[in-house]
């Protein structure tokens, strides 16, 4: 912690200085997300919380679709993201041209995308969902089939828990494709009583290998309520070690994979973003009102 005192007190005056608040990621490092965090959560909670932020910036440690949804719900506020290039594995997987050519060959279906897309995406979309209410979601639409991009296996996990016949792409996440049952069989056999919990990005036989399954938050929620002696998250990184600081007694096995996205917002970058007004988020107007709205249905549900 001596080592980002420095940048923790000039980002704690830049914040009163410049009226403004942090969002972070439950993915972002423990310096970030107990150090300067105003506002922390999975998508869902970032994305509700956005819409409740009086500031006047709002920088947003973590990737950038998030930043663009917190932008959206934001349209007259200066929205920040400390590194441009923090992309994601299923923002790149798909295209509104991609979405265009899956309505022509699915008529009628409505088109359910996660958040974790650009704008563009979202605005060709019906409705978003995260990881956190995509059963609800599907669920609020009334209809026997959806289309449900861009990542296949969060589409067969919410397809083992609905009737609702789903369509799905293609698309993965890079970090939690990797996980694999026979992960969890030597976590079991290393670790016993280990209680398992996969995130929804993971492939079906993955969650189904775990004891429970759910977004950042749903987990983060899990080991407060349940209070689990050994437990382990697969997920991304970070994920334990900031849970980990709220539960001493808790023991967290972490085996994990870096998401390299979200990796790139530092101390540094975000101390820089509030000196120099960097990076601005905007959204071309031409998609930001059916994005907005995309969005805006999923919150209402
Ligand atoms: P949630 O925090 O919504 O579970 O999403 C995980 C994720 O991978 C976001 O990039
Ligand atoms: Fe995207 Fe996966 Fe990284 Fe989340 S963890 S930002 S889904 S690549």
């Amino acid at each position: 912690w001596m080592s980002f005192e420095d940048d923790i007190a000039a980002i704690q005056d830049l914040k009163r200085r410049r009226n403004a608040v942090i969002l972070a990621h439950n993915y972002q490092t423990p310096e970030i997300f107990h150090g300067v965090a105003d506002i922390v959560g999975d998508s869902l909670a970032l994305a509700r919380k956005a819409m409740e932020v009086e500031a006047d910036v709002i920088v947003l440690a973590g990737v950038h679709f998030m930043a663009e949804t917190a932008k959206l719900l934001n349209p007259k506020k200066t929205v920040l993201i400390p590194d441009m290039g923090a992309g994601c594995s299923l923002a790149d997987s798909i295209t509104p041209e991609d979405i265009a050519l899956l309505r022509a060959a699915h008529p009628g279906l409505p088109v359910v995308t996660y958040v974790n897309t650009s704008a563009a995406v979202k605005a060709a979309s019906d409705i978003c969902c995260t990881s956190g209410n995509a059963v609800q979601v599907v669920e609020s639409l009334g209809v026997p089939k959806v289309l449900m991009l861009p990542d296949e296996f969060l589409a067969r996990n919410v397809a083992r828990q609905t009737k609702v016949e789903i369509i799905a792409w293609h698309g993965h996440c890079e970090v939690h494709e990797l996980f694999t049952p026979a992960d969890i069989a030597e976590l079991r056999e290393a670790h016993p009583g280990v209680v398992v919990l996969a995130h929804p990005e993971c492939p079906p036989e993955v969650v189904a290998a775990a004891d429970f399954a759910g977004s950042t938050a749903v987990m983060s929620d899990y080991v407060a309520n349940r209070k689990p002696a050994r437990v382990v998250l697969l997920t991304e990184c970070s994920m334990s070690d900031n849970v980990a600081v709220h539960h001493p007694d808790v023991d967290f096995v972490r085996p994990c994979n870096l998401c390299p996205h979200m990796k790139r917002i530092t101390l540094g970058n975000i101390r820089q973003a509030l000196e120099e007004n960097r990076q601005e988020v905007t959204i071309d107007p031409a998609i930001a009102g059916a994005a907005r709205r995309a969005v805006e249905r999923m919150l209402a549900v």
